[in-house]
């Protein structure tokens, strides 16, 4: 039998799939600011200097708020996971007092425009929970709640919560936020047009001058010419201080689905206990009163092992902890973690005048990226910030302590770049429909894919960014590269950076 592709695509899009459709840039332009990307971070950087009276230009390579942000559970929170008790160790008391106080203000800050531009993103109050099920982890859960207090969030450790099964311990935070991320973020783009902003999708970036001005070419073959440019490409697809050496990427699934009107669990639950389960409710539309329950997990390095049987061990969890979900919804996205576990926003290198970047937001980038569209502004217009330091992206004071994790991270790229080489490659005849596999015709290594009908595709396996070797996804139906995350269609075209160009096509 013909296996289906898991994946039904994300909740967010199918609820929101429009907003203006936005042209290609055909002409060169001149503008302040070159912001590339129309993610939270992108759009939102964009959406400040507007409002601060830059002239602006997005450049996105698919559609607004159609990547990991368009793919993310969208709680806005500043309790990520176990954090605080890490950060008070390795960047002092005072760094983790302005990591909790950077994310508390964007998220309040968020709350503020969806009152000022009465936008209708189903935003919901909720407290966040950190779980652990394991009472052998407690002693952990009590330091972070501690740490978190310190830090000077609303933070407590307790024993109860919502959710219909028992906890050995949870920190918990109060007066934190949910909401729809693409109704936001396509009402932001709205705004952004009225205010002159410009915004130009299906435009890929491929270079980047950096000049006075600086100078970004495009796929299209125009050319934008910008004072700044901000890099928010979620992977940065321009890397001249080797960020790649310090970023990981790492996917996660999703699965959702209707819960009825009286199970809500009413909170936001993240446990790191079992590879990380995060669940949370959303108004489902309709007048029906129905939630609809969104339960993500088992992460896992883009390009290795089977997604599939990722999918069902998630949805087994949800049916198992969640009785009666009816569960409609299974999608995929991935975000990148630095190997000192905080973001990267400001300037793109030691020597940059003009570029910044945002990036690394560890699984938190909703709050991080609307954190970095204020944080780069202020850089942009001179302003002073009192987390620039924090999140410097030059920053070099933690070398010593991320070493192991630098080394560990390399080692895995080079096992890739090397081992997957030595990699057994099948024949091609014993593909099955809807599979694919790397495989070696005549001398050659190709990356061949049979679709249903049975036709083959075959693209180079040799990954655009670096080199590394691609491996197939067959419930995704995506070739991916495990070194830093680039993915392709089976044709070969780019899904997901930071590779900007498409894999080879090649006959077989
Ligand atoms: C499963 C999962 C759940 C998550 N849940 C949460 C959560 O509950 N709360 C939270 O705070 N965070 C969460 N996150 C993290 C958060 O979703 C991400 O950190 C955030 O969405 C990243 O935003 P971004 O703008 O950096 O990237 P994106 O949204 O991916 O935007 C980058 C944009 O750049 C464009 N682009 C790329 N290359 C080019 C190019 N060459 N030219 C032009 N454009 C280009 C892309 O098309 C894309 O639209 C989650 C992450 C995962 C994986
Ligand atoms: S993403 Fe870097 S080599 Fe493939």
């Amino acid at each position: 039998m013909t296996e289906k592709p898991h994946v039904s695509g994300s909740y967010w899009l199918r609820t929101a799939p429009g907003g203006a459709a936005r042209p290609a840039l055909e002409d060169d332009l001149d503008v302040d600011v070159a912001v590339i990307g129309a993610g939270v971070a992108g759009l939102s950087t964009a959406w400040e200097l507007a409002r601060a009276g830059r002239s602006v230009a997005v450049l996105e390579a698919g559609r607004v708020a159609a990547g990991v942000t368009g793919h993310t559970t969208a709680k806005l929170t500043a309790l990520h996971t176990l954090k605080y008790d890490k950060l008070r160790r390795t960047r002092g008391t005072e760094g983790a007092r302005l990591y909790a106080r950077s994310q508390t203000e964007a998220i309040e800050h968020a709350a503020e425009v969806v009152a000022e531009l009465g936008i209708d993103c189903d935003w919901e109050s909720r407290s966040a929970y950190t779980y652990v099920c394991d009472a052998g982890r407690v002693d952990e859960l009590r330091a972070e709640a501690a740490a978190a207090k310190e830090a000077g969030l609303p933070a407590s450790f307790v024993t109860e919560t919502g959710l219909p099964f028992p906890v050995a311990g949870a920190v918990r935070v109060t007066g934190q936020a949910q909401f729809h991320p693409r109704k936001y973020l396509l009402a932001l783009a709205e705004d952004l047009v009225a205010r002159g902003g410009r915004i130009f999708e299906h435009t890929t970036v491929h270079g980047l001058d950096e000049g006075t001005p600086c100078r970004v070419s495009t796929g299209t073959g125009a050319t934008v010419t910008a004072r700044d440019v901000v890099v928010a490409t979620h992977y940065p697809i321009f890397d001249r201080a080797l960020l790649f050496a310090r970023l990981s990427p790492r996917r996660e699934l999703v699965v959702a689905g209707n819960i009825g009107t009286d199970r809500d669990p009413d909170g936001m639950y993240i446990t790191p206990d079992e590879g990380t389960r995060s669940v949370r409710t959303a108004p489902l539309d309709g007048e029906s009163g129905d939630r609809l329950l969104v339960v993500t997990g088992e992460h896992f390095t883009p390009g290795t092992g089977d997604t599939r049987e990722r999918f069902d061990r998630l949805s087994a969890w949800a049916h198992d902890h969640f009785p009666g979900v009816d569960l409609t919804y299974a999608w995929a996205t991935q975000d990148i973690d630095p190997t000192d576990t905080v973001p990267m926003v400001g300037p793109l290198h030691p020597g940059a005048h003009h570029t910044y970047v945002a990036t690394g937001f560890g699984g938190w980038g909703l709050s991080g990226g609307m954190m970095a569209g204020r944080l780069l502004t202020a850089q942009i217009t001179g302003e002073e910030c009192a987390w620039s330091g924090l999140y410097d992206p030059r920053r070099l004071r933690t070398a010593v302590r991320e070493a192991p994790a630098l080394l560990k991270l390399q080692a895995e790229v080079a096992g890739h770049f090397v081992g997957d080489r030595l990699r057994p490659a099948p024949p091609v005849d014993s593909l099955p429909p809807g599979e694919g596999a790397v495989v070696r015709v005549g001398g050659d290594r190709l990356a061949v894919h049979r679709d249903d009908a049975g036709t083959l595709h075959a693209v180079s396996p040799r990954c655009t960014h670096l080199g590394c070797l691609v491996s197939f996804n067959a419930a995704e139906r995506a070739w991916e590269c495990p070194c830093h995350g680039s993915r392709f269609d089976t044709d070969g075209k780019v899904i997901e950076g930071p590779a900007t160009k498409p894999l080879e096509r090649r006959d077989i």
